[in-house]
């Protein structure tokens, strides 16, 4: 449980675009500081100018590469430096990888792993140690759709947010009783730049993803309600319910459908 909206400070990663960037919108008109991380300087500038313009809050802005070893380590000693104490962390940086195994770059599946599991348990775990003693705050961790499954031709990135469902589960049952809560947002295909990244540029607008005001904001109201886990929309969450009503094999078999390369 947070102790207010208004006037504390939240540090939401991955907010230089999509769903980070709607977070902090929608967290300053609640009233809070925000804290924006991500790489790109001209895109979180523009997010603190229009967040601090519409809502009159506060905005830092820290440039910092998540894919670093102990990236989230050296960006909490930044906000400590600043003075800043948080309320609210929302864990949102990542990026997907949509490619057969011939094409896989190694490399770039073991930086997917530092950002989107090692850099948000890094930050989670050193965060809730601040939070658990003073008795109240809370966490928001970006899951998806495909915590639920295995997903060909999409594997590291599904077992990521698997990782990332499963640890945050754990750590919700962990912290509720100490005041703290975990909740995992789990959105279904969203209209970012996220599939731009992940190489199936356009898969959003083809598949009817949703909108990011819509996603943090089923994400927020479940915060609010202490709960776990949340999928963002209706059909997403039949989706996940037959993933796990399904065989194993017959899901994963299933998946090897969504993004299995044209000229295989
Ligand atoms: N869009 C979807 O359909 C969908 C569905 C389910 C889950 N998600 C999840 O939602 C979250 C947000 O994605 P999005 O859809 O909003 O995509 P997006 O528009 O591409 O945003 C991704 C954000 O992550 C940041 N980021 C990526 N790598 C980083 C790094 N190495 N260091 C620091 N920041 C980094 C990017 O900032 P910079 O490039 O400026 O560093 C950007 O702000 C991700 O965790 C994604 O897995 C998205």
């Amino acid at each position: 449980m947070l102790k207010a909206y208004a006037g504390q400070w939240c540090l939401v990663t991955g907010a230089s675009s999509g769903i980070g960037a709607e977070f902090a919108r929608q967290l300053a008109a609640r009233g809070m500081h925000c804290v924006l991380v991500a790489r790109r300087e001209d895109r979180l500038r523009a997010v603190a100018q229009e967040i601090e313009a519409a809502h009159g809050t506060r905005c830092e802005i820290i440039l910092a590469d998540l894919a670093q070893p102990h990236a989230g380590r050296e960006l909490l000693a930044e906000v400590t430096r600043r003075g800043i104490a948080l309320e609210l962390l929302v864990n949102n940086a990542g990026f997907g990888m949509v490619s057969s195994l011939d094409e896989t770059d190694v490399a770039r599946a073991l930086k997917l792993i530092q950002v989107n599991v090692t850099c948000l348990t890094e930050l989670t775990l050193l965060v809730a140690k601040e939070m658990a003693p003073r008795g109240h705050g809370g966490i928001i961790n970006i899951g998806s759709v495909v915590s639920f499954q295995p997903v060909g031709y999409m594997g590291a990135y599904a077992a990521s947010k698997a990782y990332v469902l499963h640890f945050s589960e754990a750590l919700w049952a962990e912290l509720r009783p100490r005041g703290v809560t975990v909740t995992t947002l789990c959105p279904g295909t969203t209209r970012t730049e996220f599939f731009d990244q992940s190489g199936v540029p356009g898969w959003a607008e083809r598949n009817r993803g949703q909108d990011v005001t819509s996603v943090v904001r089923t994400g927020l109201a479940a915060f609010d309600a202490g709960r776990p886990s949340v999928v963002s929309g209706w059909t997403n969450y039949l989706v996940t319910l037959a993933a796990r009503l399904a065989t194993r094999v017959t899901v994963v078999n299933w998946s090897l459908s969504i993004f299995r390369p044209r000229r295989t």
